[in-house]
């Protein structure tokens, strides 16, 4: 197992530092482990955490690392006789201590009987994988309630605020993922054709970005229904009346994640009722994305695009009444029924584990309207974060249909001229947005090499070859 730091990379000693200084108690940070499919060693796809990747560097499954008496003490699995002919060469337990730059290595099972004297005091985190929080739970002596044991609030918060500002270095490493994913986006841009499918086109994104040696960020979504927000499944055949909708993103070997979506029509240029449809949204978005800077409060910028959003649909015929109205009310919610956007780092929605601590400040909370109250952060931008900016319309029959909605709204959406759009689908158009004082205050929007105006998508669509050429090539 080679195990090489990267050149340049973070130092992660110096985040330990910070953590530990913030804390002030002994901490213990878990890896997830290896989850078996059905049979051990036919393992689940392993993706480190990513507070163990951010404060070691380490994806080794099942290490721990203990901060504690001024040194870090990493555990991890010692090379076992039969390696060498299964699984190739594993380093040696002090090879991979230097190359993770920690103090001291143990073997696992080590982990009792060196945690055993900080016990009392020990603060540690939930992982993913439950079976290492059981395992955590009998090392500390007491249930670990998630996502931290009791008296972890401390430790939450500080990784919060390291993990939340993004350095340098970690700004390159998302720039790299937005490289890939745009790779990716231009190739299911180019294979778009009548007759296609979702399962094809979806296969065609994620073996693009894996040839490039990513990984998804998440499950990609490539749907012509766009309505179901997060449609995972691939069932259909692409008609030349249909948009299709591609919210997919590459993650890159240190972790970190893009995230983008893109909608077009199928057939290779938008009719009316899409071009019109998409407008309004690149319009919303490009509100969303000018005010990502430092100062502006994130929620403010949700409803300036709902704004944007409500006056285009009013123009559609589909809202009716004044625009603070239809803002104020949750009215626009009807077809924008989700938050403009979320923080991004080493997962794609980045700390959510966390809950919403880390994108509501104390005394903030969600949004009451509907549709807002999917609202997944409401901070005031500073400089290093990196957000989403994610504005849609969506033709959704559940809501459309919903009775308690129809009434609530029934002087400010015209339901029956919404009923002409069902089977419309949905369109969101997404980037990734840094927010940054250098450049006057100017946005950097990291995956702006995705077309993303009419002209430039429309100049992309059925011009490369179809998935099937491509993969089978
Ligand atoms: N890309 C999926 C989401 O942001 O929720
Ligand atoms: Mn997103």
């Amino acid at each position: 197992m080679a195990v090489t730091p990267a050149v340049g990379g973070p130092d992660h000693a110096a985040r330990r530092r910070a953590l530990v200084e913030a804390v002030g108690a002994p901490i213990l940070l878990a890896n997830n482990g290896t989850r078996a499919r059905n049979l051990p060693i036919n393992a689940l796809p392993f993706r480190a955490d990513s507070t163990f990747l951010y404060y070691t560097g380490c994806t080794e499954p099942g290490a721990f690392v203990l901060l504690a008496d001024g040194h870090t003490t990493l555990f991890l699995a010692p090379p076992e006789p039969g390696d060498e002919l299964w699984h190739g060469h594993v380093a040696s337990l002090e090879d991979r201590r230097i190359a993770l730059g920690a103090d001291v290595v143990r073997p696992l099972a080590a982990l009792d009987a060196v945690c055993a004297p900080h016990r009392e005091r020990l603060v540690s985190l939930a992982v993913p994988d439950a079976s290492v929080n059981v395992r955590l739970s009998v090392l500390l002596g007491r249930a670990l309630a998630y996502p931290g044991s009791p008296g972890a609030d401390v430790l939450i918060d500080a990784i919060i605020r390291q993990r939340r500002t993004h350095d340098a270095w970690e700004l390159a490493q998302m720039r790299e993922a937005a490289a890939l994913t745009t790779e990716a986006h231009l190739a299911a841009m180019g294979a778009t054709r009548p007759g296609a499918t979702e399962r094809e086109v979806a296969a065609l994104f994620d073996a693009v970005i894996a040839a490039r040696g990513g990984t998804l960020a998440y499950r990609s979504i490539v749907t012509v229904r766009g309505e179901v927000l997060h449609n995972p499944d691939y069932p259909n055949r692409l008609g030349a009346d249909d948009m299709l909708l591609l919210d997919g993103g590459a993650e890159v070997a240190s972790g970190y994640a893009s995230d983008v979506t893109r909608a077009w029509p199928v057939r290779g240029q938008f009719d009316s009722r899409q071009r019109d449809v998409y407008d309004i949204v690149l319009r919303a978005q490009a509100r969303g994305i000018a005010g990502c800077r430092p100062g502006a409060r994130y929620r403010d910028l949700h409803f300036a695009a709902t704004r944007v959003l409500a006056e285009g649909l009013r123009d559609l015929g589909l809202l009716r009444g004044d625009l603070d109205g239809l803002v104020e009310s949750g009215a626009t919610g009807v077809f924008f029924p989700h938050g403009l956007g979320h923080l991004i780092g080493l997962d794609v929605h980045d700390l959510e584990n966390f809950g919403d601590r880390p994108a509501y400040p104390p005394g903030r909370a969600r949004p009451a309207q509907f549709g807002a109250r999917y609202l997944r952060m409401d901070l005031d931008l500073t400089p290093g974060l990196v957000v989403t900016v994610e504005p849609g319309i969506y033709m959704v029959p559940a809501i459309l249909h919903d009775r308690a909605l129809r009434t609530e709204f029934a002087a400010q959406v015209d339901f029956d001229a919404a009923e002409r759009w069902v089977g419309f689908g949905g369109v969101r158009i997404e980037d990734d947005v840094h927010v940054r004082d250098d450049a006057g205050g100017e946005p950097e929007v990291l995956t702006a090499a995705i077309p993303r105006d009419i002209a430039a998508i429309e100049a992309r669509l059925g011009r490369g070859p179809s998935a099937r050429e491509r993969l089978s090539a």
